[in-house]
């Protein structure tokens, strides 16, 4: 989740029928969550977790950017983490951040999450190796 595209219509369209098949399989390796628009109930974003390793997922976000800073990340994420430990059984839920991502580090901050440390060069993105900040909470540390 720490890399960014922006993507053409295509693009998209190829990348929701992928998340729509791979929700089909029989054991799921990921779980989104769309975010619609209090109002209108139109679609604006979504949450994901990608089960990595032992009882453990990978969180990420994205909301269209003009919803921001109106609390759908921050809300989205809190439902889906909540689900998972719940209901999917994980111990540690992890996000990687780009160190400058203020509004994603934010979000994960309100939730409680502890920052573990920066994980080098982690992704290769615009023509460059970036640090990512990796941010988990465990399992006992959450309140639902
Ligand atoms: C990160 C992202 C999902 C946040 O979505 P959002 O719906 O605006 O998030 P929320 O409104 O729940 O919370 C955002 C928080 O960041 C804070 N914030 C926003 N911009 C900020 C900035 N430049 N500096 C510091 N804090 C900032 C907001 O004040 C808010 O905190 P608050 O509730 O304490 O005021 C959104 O910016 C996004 O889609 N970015 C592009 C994709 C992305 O980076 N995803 C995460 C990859 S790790």
């Amino acid at each position: 989740m720490a890399v960014l595209r922006r993507r053409n219509r295509d693009q998209a369209v190829a990348m929701i029928e992928g998340a729509i098949e791979r929700a089909r399989q029989e054991s799921r390796t990921e779980f989104y969550l769309g975010v619609a628009r209090h109002d209108d109930d139109r679609v604006i974003g979504f949450a994901r977790i990608g089960l990595s390793g032992v009882q453990a997922g990978k969180l990420g976000y994205a909301i269209a950017a003009q919803e921001w800073g109106r609390g759908y990340a921050t809300d989205a994420a809190r439902a889906l983490v909540t689900y998972a430990f719940k209901e999917l059984g994980l111990h540690r839920i992890t996000a990687a951040i780009g160190p400058d991502n203020a509004a994603s580090i934010a979000v994960v901050q309100q939730l409680g999450f502890a920052r573990e440390g920066v994980l080098r060069d982690h992704v290769f993105t615009n023509g460059a190796w970036r640090d990512s900040v990796l941010f988990s909470v465990l399992a006992h540390e959450w309140s639902w």
